[in-house]
């Protein structure tokens, strides 16, 4: 495995890469869903491409500077993963050369942002998308995964390459799961033993709606209280950040259940952020 840790050593990786090429964009503290990711990249280029990941905690998409200081850095494990996977090459930069000093020019994303995730983290998925145009600029992979536990993100960044023009085929992967339910997520280092126990019941919420749907019930109302009422019986102090409805293109809140819809939910432990998701719809 290459590993590049500045800009200035990417030209000749770009002169070299064997293609088709697939980038796994992360911002390290690497668990199986990464792996997942990583296996699915090699699916798709096949055992002559290469796979690329990058680990890049970018500041630009934290709306909270204590998140960020506290975002899990686990590199050697970090790097015996990537190796692991079989990656071709590892980009890590460094945060104080990623982004010029006078850095003034960002993507902004101004629909599919408007509800979920973006209402309650302003800026942050234009930082996601910022960090994603410019390792898509320097690495120029021809695809790119990422995972469906970040839907908003996943819809976020198809529209980007569209609206943008940017030559590359975006995946999405499913969600993998601890044994439990729980979605795995690099954040979920973070919980105390208690709140790891508790949180299990975001994904019984969910399904807990999900079960609902073939009743042919339409009402948002009635799928979002299931829901609510499964996370407010938390032992562990969970609080609801958004638990919402929506239109699984446009991500707008839906007035019926009618077609297919996504119920999505961020739940806080203390200052640990989960998100999870499930699609949903009236018809069994
Ligand atoms: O999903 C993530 O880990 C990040 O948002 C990403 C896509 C690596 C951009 O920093």
């Amino acid at each position: 495995m290459q590993l590049i840790e500045s800009l200035h050593d990417l030209p000749p990786h770009r002169a070299s890469a064997k293609h088709p090429t697939a980038l796994v964009p992360t911002m390290g503290a690497l668990h199986s869903g990464h792996a997942a990711l990583l296996r699915e990249a090699r699916n798709i280029v096949g055992p002559e491409g290469s796979v690329l990941t990058s680990i890049f905690v970018n500041p630009l998409q934290f709306d909270r500077s204590p998140d960020l200081q506290a975002y899990p850095r686990t590199w050697k494990t970090d790097l015996a993963t990537a190796e692991a996977e079989g990656v071709d090459l590892l980009f890590a930069p460094k945060a104080g050369e990623f982004y010029a000093t006078d850095h003034s020019i960002t993507v902004a994303e101004s629909l599919l942002t408007k509800h979920l995730c973006g209402a309650t983290r302003p800026g942050h998925f234009d930082g996601v998308c910022t960090v994603v145009l410019k390792l898509i600029n320097l690495l120029q992979p021809d695809h790119a995964v990422f995972g469906k536990k970040d839907y908003q993100q996943l819809a976020v960044i198809r529209r980007m390459v569209r609206d943008l023009g940017v030559p590359i085929e975006i995946h999405g992967l499913d969600t993998v799961r601890e044994d439990d339910g729980l979605a795995l997520s690099s954040r979920n280092l973070r919980l105390t033993p208690e709140q790891r126990a508790d949180a299990p019941r975001i994904r019984r919420a969910l399904l807990a709606a999900k079960d609902i749907s073939p009743t042919g019930e339409q009402g948002p109302e009635v799928y979002l209280n299931a829901a609510r009422t499964h996370i407010e019986q938390s032992t562990a102090g969970a609080t609801i950040d958004y638990l919402q409805l929506v239109d699984r293109h446009t991500l707008q809140p839906v007035a019926k259940v009618t077609d297919p819809t996504l119920l999505a939910t961020a739940v806080f432990y203390g200052d640990v952020r989960l998100i999870d998701n499930i699609e949903i719809g009236s018809k069994p």
